[in-house]
């Protein structure tokens, strides 16, 4: 079964949403913290205690109150594999097994000895098949509905539908008792995404958002050339996730008009780019932006320019667009002693596409004709840029669920993205410069 719409119940059958697997999808990355957990705007609203079962339960290694104790047999007397440190490994559900689902998160999980891939939810033949041919390991079950109605053998859900379902499954999720990751944007509006972050602390459970590019490599470096101060004084941080894809897919769901698809470049690229501004420059005392539709027959936002301008005085200037014939840096930040300019994505999400293992060695390495420079007109040194670990988001949460540890990306944070992704739809409204809202 599928929900109908936004936050609501799980059950309603609902319009099919498109199937098609994203185009080449990710671009540009997100960058936060130099090691692995992002500085940046913290709060972690969402995760009120880790570990903790759905009514302040004691930990139970699993989570989720009920576990078999740690290394016992599992729920109907199967033994469970044991993880790194001789516990069980967390048993995840993923819902949806399209380009998030399958390239991304089910190997990312997958990577990551604490966690377990129990189980897969999508109707789809095609990717059944290849879900039960790359993780014969996981069950495949038809929906969100059948993965849920196996929540007692399931410590966690990934939410990685089409976004006007993150919310209905998300919260279905929390109240299954599951820790939770939900996908970006994590809902259409703050609104919602408050509730889930009020309902995952209500249970006491987890609840995180997949902000993975705070973990590509070049926004690592960038994190790691402003801690080191290697820029002088930081006047303009440059971001672009740009693409040149001038022709509309009208069937795709991220080109519906309706606000609760949250459909469009602004939601789109815009939570990766917003979310990795936020993290290494904090939130913007104002925001401007730009919002327009390009392509003939577009229904959504394809070409936007945001700008954050902060109290210190830096300005954060991002564009995503699906109009770009050449592409611009994606990042250019300049600063009184020195520029650092960086063409290029992230080889991550192409690697997974193409099958990649992320735990294979140098995984996430960039090719030195890859690097960016830093210097000034006088000259220019190359940068070898960080590996970027996508990973690291599946290993914190593992971590947020089994040591109480705050999760890789609390939901507050999302939130806070979300609030500038408001603002900057009032600013382009209205032609003027406004404050973000906070909750
Ligand atoms: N973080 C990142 O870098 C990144 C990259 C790409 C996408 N995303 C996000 O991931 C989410 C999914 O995007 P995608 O590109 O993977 O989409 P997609 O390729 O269209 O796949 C969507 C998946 O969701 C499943 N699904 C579950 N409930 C559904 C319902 N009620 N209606 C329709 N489909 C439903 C589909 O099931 P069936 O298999 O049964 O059709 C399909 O497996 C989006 O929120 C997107 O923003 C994030």
């Amino acid at each position: 079964m599928r929900p109908d719409g936004p936050a609501g119940a799980v059950r309603p059958g609902g319009p099919a949403a498109a199937v098609e697997p994203d185009g080449p999808a990710g671009g540009a990355g997100a960058a936060p913290a130099a090691a692995v957990e992002p500085a940046g705007p913290a709060g972690g609203a969402a995760a009120a205690g880790p570990g903790r079962g759905r009514h302040g339960d004691p930990p139970t290694g699993g989570g989720r109150p009920g576990d078999p104790p740690p290394n016992g047999g599992g729920r109907h007397g199967h033994p469970r594999p044991t993880g790194r440190h001789g516990r069980p490994p967390l048993r995840v559900g993923l819902i949806g097994f399209g380009l998030a689902g399958a390239a991304f998160h089910a190997p990312l999980i997958a990577a990551v000895p604490e966690l377990r891939l129990a189980t897969i939810a999508t109707s789809n033949p095609e990717r059944s098949r290849r879900a039960r041919e790359r993780f014969p390991q996981a069950g495949v079950v038809p929906d969100a509905d059948a993965l849920l109605d196996t929540a007692d053998e399931l410590d966690m859900a990934v939410v990685a539908s089409p976004n006007r379902f993150h919310v209905a499954y998300g919260l279905a999720a929390l109240e299954a008792g599951l820790h939770l990751v939900v996908d970006k944007p994590v809902a259409a509006s703050a609104a919602d995404a408050r509730r889930l972050a009020t309902a995952a602390e209500e249970r006491g459970l987890v609840a995180a958002a997949f902000h993975n590019r705070r973990w590509d490599g070049d926004a690592l470096t960038v994190r790691r050339l402003l801690d080191d101060g290697a820029l002088g004084r930081l006047f303009r941080f440059e971001s672009r996730f740009e693409r040149w894809r001038p022709v509309v897919d009208v069937k795709r769901w991220r080109e519906q008009p309706a606000p609760e698809d949250a459909g469009g470049l602004l939601f789109d690229l815009g939570s990766h780019l917003i979310d990795q501004a936020l993290c290494m420059l904090g939130p913007p005392a104002r925001v401007y932006a730009e919002i327009a539709r390009r392509r003939p027959g577009a229904r959504v936002d394809d070409d936007v320019f945001i700008a954050l301008e902060y109290a210190g005085g830096v300005a954060a200037h991002l564009w995503m667009s699906h109009v770009t014939a050449q592409l611009g840096p994606r990042f250019r930040l300049l600063g009184s002693r020195a520029a650092y300019v960086k063409y290029g994505l992230d080889p991550q999400e192409a690697a997974l596409r193409a099958g990649e293992r992320p735990d294979t060695p140098g995984f996430g390495r960039e090719p030195r004709e890859g690097w960016g420079t830093l210097g000034t007109d006088a000259g220019v040194e190359r940068v070898e840029t960080e590996p970027g670990r996508y990973v690291a988001f599946y290993e914190g949460m593992a971590r947020a669920v089994r040591d109480e540890s705050p999760p890789p990306v609390p939901l507050a944070d999302a939130t806070r993205g979300l609030e500038v992704i408001e603002a900057a739809r009032v600013s382009a409204e209205r032609g003027a410069v406004v404050e973000p809202a906070t909750g």
